[in-house]
């Protein structure tokens, strides 16, 4: 990475991020990579030097939408340059790695385009543009590891939850997914780069990890013995810090659900009992057409082996309707697969065409008025689970760690094993620790309880990593 040759002048840098958690992640280690620079956050556009849209691929019309808000962007640039101000317009994430070159043809306002695999080159790319006014293209897939590019995280206080990233990328190739042509190839980081991180994380006071990676059960980081390592392994490894109380993981595919790994959830006893593992169909004729590579009796088998070990756990899945082709008969697997099921929680997408996937040749289309019914009719589904797996911990005593203010002055609000939102009565000093709440009532989208009294809380985090 290029350093200025002098002391950097104080600048500050908007970052906006659209998406998933990876997102959220990749832009706090943009904000790191750049603090060198001179850069400090600002949460106001207007007074930015440097705006990056952090942009996500997955949702309906998102390269739309991203140059919508560069339209207004430009207005915002153009207002600053006549007040004497310069302004460089950053685009990163998905939408950048699919548009690439088409960005800086469609909105000349845009100074740099950074694909996910680039983010250890910002701050060179960022330098380059201010010094020579050109705009930048990195979108390209780097042989080097960008996260031994990407500057350690820094000191001071964390939140109490934190997200690391352990593996990028997919080679499932389901037919209506972006993502292995955005985030391109499977790849895993070393465990040793991953603990580390981990254990600077845990240093600052965070309690909680959760490992992200589009397929993260596929993770076979390479050990130093230079053999891989199982996800499993890893958070077996993780769990030895002693000031991280809880791990989680996500998103898997079913078919990486290996016996391994389904054991941890009964003999790792930090490893929380939630899984996130989208089945998107019912019908074996649609998943085929997805390329999914299981069945629905392949998911109900991982789901069944995962509750003979964790019978309590909460399930998340994500579910498509109105893939090409979807009959009446085939949404009527995915509603009673989901019925079977029972999840805890679940994300729902009405399907859409993203440009280069094999799906979006598919026919025939969906009426999207289709669409809207199998979305609201899953959706209901799934709300009436859902209520029913929160009113089933009222009256049990959980731990839950706070991690911020709640709702109503003079609640403090934190999440269950089950990641289920729990408001309760507490002070703010509570915030970054974990207690045992008794749980007195749910409502649609939270828990409320009470702290149990007479708690010891646990050490604070610094003293134990
Ligand atoms: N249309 C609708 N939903 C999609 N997803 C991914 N691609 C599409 C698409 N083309 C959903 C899948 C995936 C989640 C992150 O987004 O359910 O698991
Ligand atoms: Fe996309 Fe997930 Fe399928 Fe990979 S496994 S192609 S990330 S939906």
């Amino acid at each position: 990475m290029a350093q200025a040759p002098h002391k950097p002048l104080p600048k500050k840098v908007h970052i906006k991020t659209f998406g998933c958690q990876m997102n959220s992640y990749d832009s706090e280690r943009m904000a790191e990579a750049l603090e060198p620079e001179g850069y400090a956050l600002t949460g106001d556009p207007a007074e930015a030097d440097l705006v990056i849209l952090n942009t996500c691929h997955i949702r309906e019309k998102a390269a739309e939408k991203v140059y919508s808000e560069l339209g207004r962007m430009r207005l915002a640039k153009e207002r600053r340059r006549q007040e004497g101000r310069g302004t460089l317009i950053a685009v990163a994430g998905c939408v950048a790695q699919a548009e690439g070159t088409e960005i800086i043809a469609r909105a000349p306002a845009v100074d740099i385009v950074v694909g996910p695999q680039s983010y250890h080159r910002l701050a060179f790319l960022v330098a380059e543009a201010w010094a020579t006014g050109n705009g930048q293209l990195a979108t390209d897939f780097p042989a080097e590891d960008k996260f031994a590019h990407l500057p350690e995280r820094p000191q001071g206080k964390a939140q109490a939850s934190a997200f690391v990233t352990v593996q990028e990328g997919c080679d499932k190739f389901c037919t209506f997914c972006v993502v292995p042509y955005t985030r391109g190839a499977e790849f895993s980081r070393a465990p040793a780069e991953i603990v580390a991180e981990v254990e600077r994380l845990a240093a600052r006071g965070v309690r909680e990890i959760t490992l992200l990676g589009q397929n993260v059960n596929a993770y076979h980081g390479a050990g130093p013995d230079g053999r891989p390592w199982t996800l499993a392994k890893l958070l077996r490894r993780l769990a030895q810090i002693s000031s991280i109380d809880r791990l989680r993981y996500t998103t898997s595919h079913p078919l990486d659900m290996n016996d391994e790994l389904i054991q941890l959830f009964d003999d790792e006893p930090k490893l929380m009992p939630y899984l996130h593992l989208p089945f998107q169909a019912g019908s074996d004729r649609i998943l085929k057409a997805m390329n999914r590579k299981h069945t629905a009796s392949d998911y109900e088998a991982v789901i069944r082996r995962v509750r003979e070990v964790r019978p309590d756990i909460a399930l998340s899945t994500d579910i498509i309707v109105g893939f090409p082709g979807e009959t009446d008969r085939d949404f009527e697997a995915t509603l009673a697969l989901a019925a079977r099921i029972r999840f805890a929680q679940a994300f729902t997408f009405k399907y859409s065409a993203r440009p280069g996937t094999p799906a979006a040749s598919l026919e025939p289309h969906v009426p999207d008025d289709v669409k809207r019914e199998r979305l609201y009719a899953v959706q209901s589904l799934i709300d009436g689970d859902r209520h029913a797996f929160d009113r089933a911990t009222v009256g049990r005593r959980l731990e839950v760690l706070f991690e911020g203010p709640g709702r109503k002055p003079g609640q403090i609000a934190g999440r269950s094993p089950y990641l289920q939102a729990v408001h309760v009565e507490g002070p703010k000093g509570l915030i970054g620790q974990i207690g045992v709440v008794d749980i007195l009532a749910s409502s649609p989208n939270s828990l409320t309880g009470v702290i149990k009294s007479g708690f010891e809380w646990r050490e604070p985090a610094q003293a134990a990593v």
